[in-house]
């Protein structure tokens, strides 16, 4: 039988034209960046590259754009920059952030560095703008507002423009992760409002282990990991030469087939919940889902059942790929923060679907047969 794969907001598959770039790289192209001779030179040349390429996919300086290990690194030192060296005393989130800021920001305010306030929920998950508004106006600290731009596990969107708006108003430091949203949508930064923003190459078919981290040219801040001089002094350790290749690549392909690709996959989204609907009794959705919210993402919730409990195990066992909440926790038995927060139902029980341009109507079609069994 063969594998569906619906979890493509936990991680994609790797492009052929992607590896077909990053190959050379990993044999022949060797040469450590840091290396004065020629050989080095050519990989320095590549890196170098590679930013160009990635800074004006996004609308950015080169000089803006860093090469980390991933979302986590680049949230991580995005944050703790922001209390460390930028002067931020007031962190400002929400509960239904990835654990890769939720667990920053906790550190940070258990620590004793930063006052934490989370700022309210609209009912349909959506951050209330009023009250962040209302936490800045009242701040008497200079703020960090750290919010993602699209939830991983409903989808929902963030007013980006809007929210580095108030944080302009107010004077507040603004990060938001961007790791679903950077390779699946336009960006421009120089027309953004926004200090900092993340990107992980694996959510959109490039390689794992690979980020960027976006720093605004108006701020400085000093390095998050501490060695040499690699990333202009900005994060240390040898660079990860092939990832990096294909992190540039994969947001290349991403850039130039996004309308294709999102209009249809955004049909796949459509099509499941109009499936869902007419042969599921008592299935909702959860957030936002045809509103302000990512085409890759679908959150279902089923009323709970003896057999529906069992559901993740039980598509498992049929050889689909869905998850419970975050890709990082699902497999864990503790649920979702995220779904904790907006929908505490106990009587349902909760999947996320998420898609990509390889999947099929057909695969929605034989998903929604096997959940009428299993519900
Ligand atoms: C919204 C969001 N932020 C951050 C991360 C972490 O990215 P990485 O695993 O590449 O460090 C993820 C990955 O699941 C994510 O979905």
């Amino acid at each position: 039988m063969e594998r569906i794969y619906f979890d493509n907001a936990a991680t994609t598959a790797l492009d052929a034209q992607v590896l077909e770039a990053m190959m050379p790289y990993f044999t022949t192209h060797f040469g450590n960046p840091s290396s004065i001779y020629s050989y080095g030179r050519e990989s320095r040349l590549a890196v170098e590259n590679a930013r160009k390429s990635v800074a004006k996919l996004l609308n950015a300086h080169p000089a803006e754009i860093f090469f980390t290990s991933g979302g986590t690194e680049s949230s991580n030192t995005a944050i703790t920059a922001a209390v460390r060296d930028l002067g931020c005393r007031h962190i400002i989130s929400s509960v239904i952030e990835h654990h890769a800021t939720t667990h920053t920001v906790e550190y940070l305010y258990h620590n004793g560095e930063a006052a934490l306030s989370y700022v309210k929920l609209l009912p349909n998950g959506h951050v209330d703008l009023e009250d962040l508004e209302r936490l800045l106006a009242e701040s008497e600290e200079k703020c960090l507002v750290t919010l993602m731009h699209a939830n991983n596990e409903i989808g929902n969107m963030l007013d980006i423009h809007a929210v580095g708006e108030l944080c302009k108003l107010y004077n507040a430091i603004f990060h938001s992760d961007t790791v679903q949203t950077v390779g699946h949508f336009p960006f421009d930064l120089r027309n953004t409002p926004v200090h900092f923003i993340t990107g992980a190459g694996h959510k959109f078919h490039g390689p794992k282990g690979v980020g960027m981290l976006y720093i605004n040219e108006n701020v400085k801040i000093k390095p998050f990991v501490h060695g040499g001089s690699q990333e202009r002094n900005m994060r240390a350790g040898t660079e990860n030469l092939y990832g990096i290749i294909g992190f540039a690549k994969a947001l290349e392909l991403a850039s130039a087939g996004y309308e294709e690709d999102s209009s249809y996959i955004k049909s796949l989204k459509v099509y499941m919940m109009e499936q869902l609907k007419k042969n599921i009794r008592g299935v909702s959705f959860n957030g936002d889902p045809l509103g302000r919210s990512l085409y890759t993402v679908l959150s279902v919730s089923f009323p709970k059942t003896e057999k529906s409990e069992m559901i993740l195990f039980n598509l498992d066992i049929n050889h689909i790929c869905a998850s419970g909440g975050s890709a990082c926790t699902s497999g864990a038995d503790q649920g979702s923060h995220v779904i904790r927060a907006i929908n505490n139902n106990p009587n349902q029980v909760t999947v996320r679907f998420s898609f990509c341009k390889h999947n099929t109507k057909a695969e929605i079609d034989s998903v929604v047969e096997k959940l009428k069994e299993l519900i």
